[in-house]
C-alpha cells in the first residue's frame, strides 16, 4: 500500500514494548497494537521511548505523563515538580480532550507490523 509505513517484525512488538516508526509510536498494549502521534502533548518528548503501564497507558519517558492509547488522551498530568503546578496537570488533559495523540490503524501482514 502507498502511504503504509512498515514498522517491524511481530515477534519484535512484544508485549508492553513501544518503538518509533516515523512520527509515530507503535507499541503493544497487551496484545492490542496501537500508533499515536509520537510527541508528547507536554514538553514534545518523544513517546517511542515510552512505557506501557499495568493499565496499557502509553507513559512519556520525560515527566510520567499517562497516555489513553485508544483515544489518544492524557490521563494522568506530567509528575514530579509538574504535579505540584495547580491545575497544569488538568489543563493538559483538557487540552488532549481537543487535541488528542492523532492515531493509525495497524495491521499486522504475514507476519510484519505496518501503520495505515
Ligand atoms: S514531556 Fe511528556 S510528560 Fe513532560
Amino acid at each position: 500500500m502507498a502511504d503504509e509505513i512498515e514498522v517491524c517484525p511481530a515477534s519484535e512488538l512484544t508485549p508492553e514494548v513501544v518503538v518509533g516508526a516515523g512520527p509515530w509510536a507503535v507499541g503493544n498494549a497487551d496484545g492490542e497494537l496501537f500508533a499515536v502521534s509520537r510527541r508528547c502533548r507536554h514538553l514534545y518528548a518523544d513517546l517511542a521511548g515510552g512505557t506501557i503501564d499495568n493499565d496499557g497507558c502509553l507513559t512519556c519517558p520525560w515527566h510520567g505523563a499517562k497516555y489513553d492509547v485508544k483515544t489518544g488522551r492524557m490521563v494522568l498530568g506530567p509528575q514530579g515538580v509538574f504535579a505540584r503546578i495547580p491545575g497544569f496537570g488538568a489543563a493538559l488533559k483538557m487540552m488532549t480532550r481537543v487535541l488528542p495523540l492523532r492515531r493509525r490503524q495497524v495491521v499486522l501482514r504475514d507476519e510484519v507490523i505496518y501503520i495505515q
